[in-house]
């Protein structure tokens, strides 16, 4: 009957589990460390055509889609923006707080 195999995936499954946001607590920006980590090397500069920090027509024009649809490309990549700006180590929620502090910092309202 195979009544020991639930426990086991019990067991595994919380095994899987572990956090390092602990480490990010002391932050009063959630966005800044992220996008300093994992954007700012595109975003900075605007490589490859990426929409810059600070430039508030560019990004403009992209919240016009809506802050879900830009959080949407940031997980899952648009053209030559990598999905999750290569940070694997990132939440979906680390992400959006990357693009709230893109969007705060180039004087765009996310609509929230
Ligand atoms: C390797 C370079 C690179 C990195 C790293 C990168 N981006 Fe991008 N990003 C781009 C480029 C290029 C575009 C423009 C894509 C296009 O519209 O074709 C872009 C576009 C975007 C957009 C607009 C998407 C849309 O739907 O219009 C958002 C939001 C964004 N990036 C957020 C982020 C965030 C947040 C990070 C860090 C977690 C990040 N990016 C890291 C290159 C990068």
């Amino acid at each position: 009957m195979g009544k020991h195999v639930g426990l086991w995936v019990v067991a595994l499954v919380l095994g899987a589990c572990s956090g390092d946001s602990a480490e990010m607590a002391a932050n009063a920006k959630p966005g800044q460390s992220t996008y300093n980590e994992a954007c700012i090397s595109c975003h900075n500069p605007g490589i490859s055509g990426a929409p810059r920090l600070g430039d508030t027509d560019a990004w403009q024009a992209r919240i016009a889609k809506g802050r879900q649809a830009l959080v949407n490309s940031t997980i899952n990549g648009l053209n030559s923006m990598p999905a999750k700006g290569m940070c694997w180590r990132c939440s979906n929620e680390d992400l959006g707080n990357a693009v709230d502090y893109i969007l705060e910092q180039s004087g765009v309202s996310s609509g929230l």
